[in-house]
């Protein structure tokens, strides 16, 4: 007998990360979601960190984003994508037809969504559920389920969407994406270096540079920190080393940190006098990579008056509620034969069997 249930798998197709669940198996892997390409022949040479490595160094390859956005723009390359991580992933890899439930972002316009069902069943799915981040989220953390009543507020800040919902009685109440996230806090940061000290960075380097000393400002009691950056100085073409402190890396950031801020706030307005009323005491759990931006919660909650907390650590939130939502629909198998290929758009939450 084949064993459908060990292919249930879940993926969180990220604009900078890809991640994929298995069942049994849990997070199997979280690649930068980047391919490298041949400039001569077309073919993809590599998926993930070798690609990653190839970045600006190997002048024959082109680096493809198949996702932008929180969404599959690339359809070719995102189909590639997830077909070469099902293979790689799944022992049976030739047979493999998995039950697959992706993230999506809450607000996935209609060209996207039909570009992500093209790309699922070309990859081998066998059952494709798309499912809202806020959603996933909030069941990875264990933080909803149908029978709750309470409110939740999960803000999803990744690489290139905040994606805000409002969950209530197993569904999404309202819910907001804007195209903003860490990405944006990069591009600052290389702005500011170019502009200040007249060096180019990468985009890599600037990331790097955040993630060491990267805070919200002010600082308050926070240390400023400090890290060293190589580039490019932009006058002589030569390579240069300089010094970024944690306040250099504040003041870049703090546009878009604040366009993140707005985000949120307009994820929570437009709700019912009764659940905004409740927002004030259960306030927003942030998920996402650059929900880990120190001192984010605290403007949140200067700028809009919601607590604000971090409500996962890991990043992984998103799929491992993908994979609970795959774990307790299983007795919902359609016939062997289900050959609609119309994907199940998940934005109330299914019964979790716990
Ligand atoms: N400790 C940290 N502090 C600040 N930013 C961080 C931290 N860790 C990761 N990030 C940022 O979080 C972003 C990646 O987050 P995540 O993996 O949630 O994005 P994604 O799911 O790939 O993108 P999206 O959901 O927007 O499509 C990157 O911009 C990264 O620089
Ligand atoms: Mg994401």
């Amino acid at each position: 007998m084949w064993d459908f249930a060990g292919r249930d798998t879940a993926i969180d197709m990220g604009s900078s990360t890809v991640r994929m669940h298995l069942k049994d198996r849990g997070v199997v892997c979280r690649e930068p979601s980047l391919l490298a390409r041949c400039r001569r022949t077309g073919r993809i040479l590599a998926l993930g960190v070798p690609a990653q490595k190839m970045a600006g160094r190997n002048p024959d390859v082109t680096l493809v984003r198949p996702v932008r956005e929180g969404a599959p723009t690339e359809t070719d390359a995102a189909e590639y994508m997830m077909r070469a991580l099902v293979r790689r992933h799944h022992r049976r890899h030739y047979t493999a037809r998995p039950r697959l439930v992706v993230t999506v972002p809450s607000g996935l316009t209609p060209v996207h969504y039909r570009a992500l069902r093209f790309s699922a069943y070309q990859a081998g799915a066998r059952r494709l559920t798309l499912l809202p981040t806020p959603i996933a989220a909030a069941i990875g953390m264990g933080m909803t389920s149908a029978l709750r009543s309470d409110v939740t507020v999960i803000a999803n800040i990744g690489a290139e969407v905040t994606d805000v919902g409002v969950i209530a009685f197993g569904g999404l109440v309202t819910s907001h994406t804007a195209l903003i996230g860490g990405s944006a806090l990069d591009r600052a940061i290389v702005d500011l270096v170019r502009r200040e000290y007249r060096v180019a960075l990468s985009r890599s380097a600037a990331e790097a540079a955040k993630l060491e000393v990267g805070a919200v400002p002010p600082l308050g009691r926070r240390p400023v920190r400090q890290t060293e950056v190589n580039g490019r100085d932009i006058a002589t073409g030569m390579p240069r080393s300089l010094v970024l402190t944690t306040v250099d890396v504040g003041r870049a950031i703090a546009g878009p940190v604040a366009d993140i801020v707005d985000a949120i706030g307009a994820g929570v307005v437009g709700c019912s006098p009764e659940i905004s009323g409740d927002l004030l005491s259960v306030g927003v759990t942030l998920t996402g990579g650059c929900a880990r931006l120190p001192g984010l919660e605290r403007l949140i909650h200067d700028r809009t008056g919601l607590p604000a907390r971090l409500g996962d650590d890991t990043g992984d939130a998103a799929v491992l509620g993908a994979a609970e939502v795959l774990r307790s629909t299983r007795s919902q198998e359609p016939p062997a034969r289900d050959t609609s290929q119309n994907p199940q758009l998940m934005t109330t939450l299914p019964d979790l069997e716990y």
